[in-house]
């Protein structure tokens, strides 16, 4: 990161300084297991070359942005794990080592990465350093990794998942029934903590983070849309299940800086690109990545019957997989010939090209707040998550 900050060519030190990311945040953030595969897209160029923002702009920053923030925001989520498992050690002896379960640290944690990053760089916009906000905010990002996990045990139950991120899921540990049970446990006790923020509009936006992750679950289950109708009926499931919630945790730590409506907006619509960005991604991942990368078997997608936007592509190319996907892919060879014509269109790249547009979008509302390190952190991990292989 030092190397990082005295540079003045960012597009230089780019590899570099992702590499020296992932040192900075391995152990918590299992962020050296990105890889990094292609070049900056053309609108990170563009930063690059024009340095928005770059060495001066950080210099300029104001005083709550120092040297060393990397460091600051991998301190405020070194408690992360710690507290999310104590905040569930009260309860059954039997229910909290299910509920505790995927907080083992393994995971990516990079919702609550997202969630604070974004919030340090709108507390250097608007010049605010209360040591009570930045609790607060903290809080969110705690709540928003329990719900995304609780949401994980509870699709686990649905997909009948039998392993995540390497270990045997928890319905398979200990069934369906406690599994769902603990769950719901998880998010009530997410939304105790939400609750004690007192914080309405905070608390208002959890709670449709909540509502629209069960939403787009209902509307993976049904798969009612017609041809024409697919491709919208997909994107508004992408968002409801995986960008919401980081949509809404963007936008509620922006309101507790005291931000309004308009740089609200900013923050909750860098989620919002971001997240889409990374389920399309997943999307391909799904299709490319071996299942010892994902922790959990690849091609999965097909085989629980469902049109991500790599098939729903390759359908313009090979319009005999519109009945396949109609079916859900239920009849022997069907998920077979659906990966095969997958990889024979140009379902993969148009996906990523996709994905790509997202993340030049999220990187746009970026640029409207103020150059600090944490925005800088932001881009960098915007480009990874492009890149990511798992
Ligand atoms: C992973 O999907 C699952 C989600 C992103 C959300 C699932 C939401 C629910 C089950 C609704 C219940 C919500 C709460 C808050 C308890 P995936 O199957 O595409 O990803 P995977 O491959 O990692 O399993
Ligand atoms: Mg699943």
């Amino acid at each position: 990161m030092t190397a990082f900050l005295a540079s003045q060519r960012f597009a230089i030190l780019f590899a570099s300084h992702n590499r020296q990311l992932c040192r900075a945040y391995s152990g918590l953030q299992k962020c050296e297991s990105l890889l990094f595969t292609s070049p900056p897209s053309l609108l990170f160029q563009h930063q690059i070359q024009t340095g928005v923002p770059n060495i001066t702009n950080v210099a300029t920053a104001s005083a709550n942005d120092k040297p060393g923030n990397d460091a600051m925001i991998r301190r405020d989520l070194a408690s992360l794990y710690e507290d999310i498992r104590e905040s569930l050690g009260k309860s059954q002896a039997t229910l909290t080592p299910i509920a505790q379960y995927y907080f083992d640290g393994e995971g990516k944690a990079i919702r609550p990465m997202i969630t604070m990053c974004l919030a340090k760089a709108i507390n250097c916009h608007l010049n605010q350093i209360s040591s009570d906000m930045i609790e607060k905010q903290k809080k969110v990002a705690q709540v928003v990794e329990m719900i995304h996990t609780a949401s994980l045990v509870h699709d686990d139950v649905i997909d009948l998942a039998e392993s995540r991120r390497n270990k045997s899921s928890a319905n398979v540990v200990w069934g369906q029934k406690r599994s769902i049970v603990a769950g719901d446990f998880v998010v009530g006790r997410a939304i105790e903590i939400c609750a004690a923020m007192q914080s309405d509009p905070v608390f208002e936006l959890i709670t449709k983070m909540v509502a629209d992750l069960v939403n787009g679950e209902l509307m993976q289950l049904d798969g009612s849309a017609t041809e024409d109708e697919r491709f919208a009926h997909y994107l508004e499931k992408t968002f409801k299940k995986t960008a919401s919630l980081i949509a809404y945790s963007c936008q509620s730590v922006s309101v507790l800086a005291g931000a309004d409506s308009s740089l609200q907006n900013i923050a909750f619509q860098f989620g919002r690109q971001l997240g889409m960005a990374f389920q399309l991604v997943d999307d391909v991942l799904d299709f490319v990545a071996t299942s010892a990368q994902l922790g959990k078997p690849a091609a999965a997608d097909l085989r629980l019957g469902l049109a991500t936007a790599p098939v729903l592509f390759a359908a313009h190319k090979f319009p005999e997989l519109n009945p396949l996907i109609q079916r859900r892919f239920n009849q022997p060879g069907d998920v077979e010939t659906a990966f095969y014509l997958v990889h024979r269109s140009d379902g993969l790249q148009r996906t990523k090209e996709l994905a790509s547009q997202y993340c030049d979008d999220a990187v746009t509302k970026l640029a409207h707040l103020s150059p600090s390190s944490y925005q800088q952190i932001l881009y960098t991990l915007t480009h990874e998550l492009l890149n990511r292989m798992k």
